[in-house]
């Protein structure tokens, strides 16, 4: 089938490439109608690696899809043909000791798609376990359907921070991961998010959303603007989401008495934290990766019009025009968020 494959690093091409598939009885095969490029996805693209994830045979890219029903398995109730879909990519092995205990997330065994050397979803049709695929209502798009497996991470971050109605949050990093923490902490409660970059068009598109503070960390200081904002308490939850170890340890000093950190950027190499300061404030720290049990709510949520996803898909291109798309979104143009590859 056509397929958008990296044959090695920054070499990409549009083919046919042979996949035989068999539709299980607990299965689906899906149509795919909408596909976006994730910040992993452009990482295989230019260093062929993350980690020690290394790209060593051509690789289909693409984990944020959704598409229409095809073909059901004997097994599967609870979907028709015809119905539109959201997936989750990583399918966990279903008797290991992290699903067992409620974290499928980190099972070291997880099959997730375009996670060298499994294939992704960028081509003509998946199957996939019915269980991770979870239908779109009427009206939303196949396009907002694939930005559901972005906003999983944001709803899990909500999830983690034990958000309470009125919170003040602040998100330090305005990228795409910031943004979705951002509408989601809204979404779970948080009467106002402040979100800093040192990119004022990142923070441009954030600030577009209603109860979302721009700080633009190039030119004043976070602190004293979050000090002076919020009477001198400082936020209640705080979300990492940059990644950037430049902004450890100061971001915590923007911490209310008894706030919950949730660190949501990833790093190689370590960061130095000040333990007394955190014990002294009350200060928890918590850890996310992925998600767990999120897609339903994060539909539930764009279906309830409580999050605008649509306005973060910032391009589409056509699936015959999928290099084109992975070169745009690997320009790093600073005023787009989420490219989208339409396969209809
Ligand atoms: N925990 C998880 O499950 C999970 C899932 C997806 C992504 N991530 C991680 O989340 C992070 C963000 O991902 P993304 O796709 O949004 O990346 P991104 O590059 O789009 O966003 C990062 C943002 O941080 C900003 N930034 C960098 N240094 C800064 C500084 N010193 N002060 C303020 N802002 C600064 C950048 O300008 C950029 O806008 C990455 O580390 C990524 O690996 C984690
Ligand atoms: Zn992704």
């Amino acid at each position: 089938m056509k397929a958008l494959v990296l044959e090695s690093k920054k070499n990409l091409s549009l083919r046919d490439f042979p996949i035989t598939e068999k539709t299980g009885p607990y299965d689906v095969k899906i149509k795919i109608q909408a596909c976006g490029i994730c910040g992993s996805d452009v990482h295989y693209y230019l260093e062929g690696a993350i980690g020690d994830f290394i790209v060593r045979e051509p690789m289909i890219l693409g984990h944020e899809a959704a598409g229409v029903i095809i073909e059901k398995g004997d097994k599967v109730t609870n979907f028709e043909i015809g119905d539109i879909v959201c997936m989750e990519p990583g399918i966990p092995k279903p008797l290991s000791g992290e699903v067992l205990a409620g974290m499928y997330n980190i099972d070291p065994d997880v099959v997730f798609w375009a996670t060298p050397p499994v294939h992704g979803c960028l081509r003509e049709t998946v199957v996939h376990p019915s269980q991770f695929c979870f239908k779109l209502p009427k009206g939303m798009s196949a396009a907002e359907g694939a930005m559901i497996e972005p906003l999983a991470i944001g709803i899990e971050a909500a999830k983690k921070a034990r958000i309470q109605p009125g919170d003040t949050a602040l998100v330090v990093g305005c990228g795409t991961i910031g943004t979705i923490c951002a509408i989601s902490a809204l979404a779970a409660g948080c009467s106002k998010v402040f979100i800093s970059d040192v990119k004022q068009e990142k923070l441009d598109i954030a600030g577009s959303y209603a109860n979302i503070v721009p700080v633009n960390t190039a030119k004043t200081d976070l602190r004293e603007f979050i000090m002076k904002e919020t009477n001198g308490v400082g936020c209640g939850i705080i979300f990492e989401a940059s990644g950037s170890p430049r902004v450890y340890p100061d971001f915590f000093r923007c911490a209310k008495k008894g706030a919950k950190v949730v660190l949501v950027g990833m790093m190689n190499g370590t960061v130095p934290i000040d333990v007394a300061y955190l014990q002294g404030m009350g200060i928890t720290i918590e850890t996310i990766f992925r998600y767990i049990n999120c897609f339903d709510r994060a539909v539930a949520l764009v279906n309830a019009g409580k999050i605008d996803i649509k306005r973060l898909i910032s391009k589409t291109f056509k699936f015959d025009d999928a290099i084109a798309a992975y070169e745009y979104a690997a320009a790093g143009h600073p005023d787009v968020v989420k490219v989208m590859i339409d396969l209809t």
